[in-house]
């Protein structure tokens, strides 16, 4: 039995996910329009605590004033009535053609110009509706032709919209953060800030750096191959784990966008373990929502909808679960001190230490035994065997 979710778990779903109608580049909708009402609804009896959305989520591109106020009156009407928040907000600068070649990097001005502005009026919607996390995620700012594209002038136009949005919600008093999602290609054939790593090196050039960090996104940093954990481990050591989206993918192809744990079910408990037990005396080192950016697939009806959402909960609850028993197993904790994992936090250097100290030092090099430490084993197979027997349940 999987416990059930609440509030407490702050689980998060996008409008988009629920609401997916299975439309793909090959099929039509298997699927009807889903009712935002409604999904926030459902989502809270399944136990989650938060809903988030694009801006054309909630109210079509191009709607009126009048429609777009109506359709925000009753999202927040269903909102108060359920307690559900609104933690994370994004724009959609990706579906209308206006958006073929980008928002903030495209080749056209104008259009740089519009997306500035679609985002502004939106950000000004998250502030109210109490978002903290704003997320960019470019999935239309890149190329498919070498040529055609001027990555440095892109980067420098891309940084420019960052640094002129921070400057916004800095003047506007917003308590607002924006986190980049990284994804190396789809829709574009190569999109810029393909990953974590990229995503990075990109803050720090920012005026702002301290408002911006990452929404990484389990199947994007594995459709380029790389592991999702250390990408994880990576951004919280830098402090920029400012959301994340969790789902599955099955290797390098195109973004599949599955449950959380239907792709690589071991790295899914080791991202868990990680979120759950990385943190100081073993306690959470992430705080912020675990928000499923997943996609029902289009096999499923409205049945299958919901069943899905809950399944990205349960299996997050029981990988939670399974690191818990991991890591209060003796046997496991004889093995981390076997593979010596803890004395990696001891400093190669002692307290004031200096080069000076270490070439003096005759037992780091001349009466060192390379031989005799190549030797020892470190145990690492037994230890990973250890968490999968744990994860299937068989300790
Ligand atoms: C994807 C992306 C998108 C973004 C979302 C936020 O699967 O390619 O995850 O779903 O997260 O659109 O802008
Ligand atoms: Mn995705
Ligand atoms: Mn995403």
């Amino acid at each position: 039995m999987a416990p059930r979710p609440t509030p407490a778990d702050k689980f998060s779903f996008g409008l988009w996910t629920v609401g997916w109608q299975g439309r793909d580049p090959f099929g039509d909708a298997t699927r009807p329009a889903l009712d935002p009402v409604e999904a926030v609804h459902r989502l809270a009896e399944l136990g989650a605590y938060g809903i988030t959305f694009h801006d054309d989520d909630l109210v079509p591109f191009g709607a009126d004033a009048a429609t777009r106020d109506a359709g925000i009156a009753r999202f927040r009407k269903a909102l108060d009535e359920t307690g559900l928040v609104v933690p994370m907000v994004t724009t959609n600068l990706f579906t209308h053609p206006v958006f073929a070649d980008g928002g903030f990097t495209s080749n056209n001005r104008d259009v740089r110009r519009y997306a500035l502005r679609k985002v502004l009026r939106n950000i000004d919607l998250a502030a109210e509706l109490g978002a903290h996390t704003y997320v960019m995620w470019g999935g239309r700012e890149g190329a498919e032709y070498d040529l055609a594209k001027d990555v440095r002038a892109a980067l420098d136009r891309y940084r420019e919209g960052v640094d002129l949005l921070c400057q916004y919600v800095i003047d506007r008093g917003y308590d607002l953060r924006f986190a980049i999602e990284p994804k190396p290609n789809e829709p574009r054939g190569d999109i810029l800030l393909p990953t974590v790593g990229h995503a990075l090196a990109f803050i720090s050039t920012l005026a702002h750096p301290d408002l911006v960090g990452l929404n990484p996104e389990v199947g994007h940093e594995q459709m380029a191959g790389l592991n999702f954990a250390h990408g994880i481990a990576q951004a919280l050591w830098q402090g920029k784990l400012f959301h994340i989206d969790l789902n599955g993918q099955r290797g390098i192809k195109y973004d599949q966008d599955l449950v959380f744990g239907h792709g690589d079910l071991l790295n899914s408990f080791a991202l868990v373990d990680l979120l759950e037990h990385g943190g100081p005396a073993g306690g959470p080192a992430y705080e912020g929502p675990r928000h499923f950016d997943y996609k029902p697939s289009r096999t499923e009806d409205m049945t299958g909808v919901w069943a899905s959402a809950e399944a990205n909960m349960r299996t997050y609850l029981l990988l939670k679960e399974r690191a818990a028993a991991f890591r209060a197993d003796p046997e496991v904790a004889e093995a981390l001190a076997a593979s010596r994992v803890a004395e990696l936090s001891t400093p190669t250097l002692a307290d004031g230490e200096g080069y000076a100290d270490l070439l003096a030092d005759r037992a780091a090099f001349e009466d060192f035994d390379p031989d005799a430490a190549a030797a020892r084993g470190y145990g690492f197979v037994r230890l990973n065997q250890l968490a999968v027997e744990h994860l299937l349940g068989a300790r």
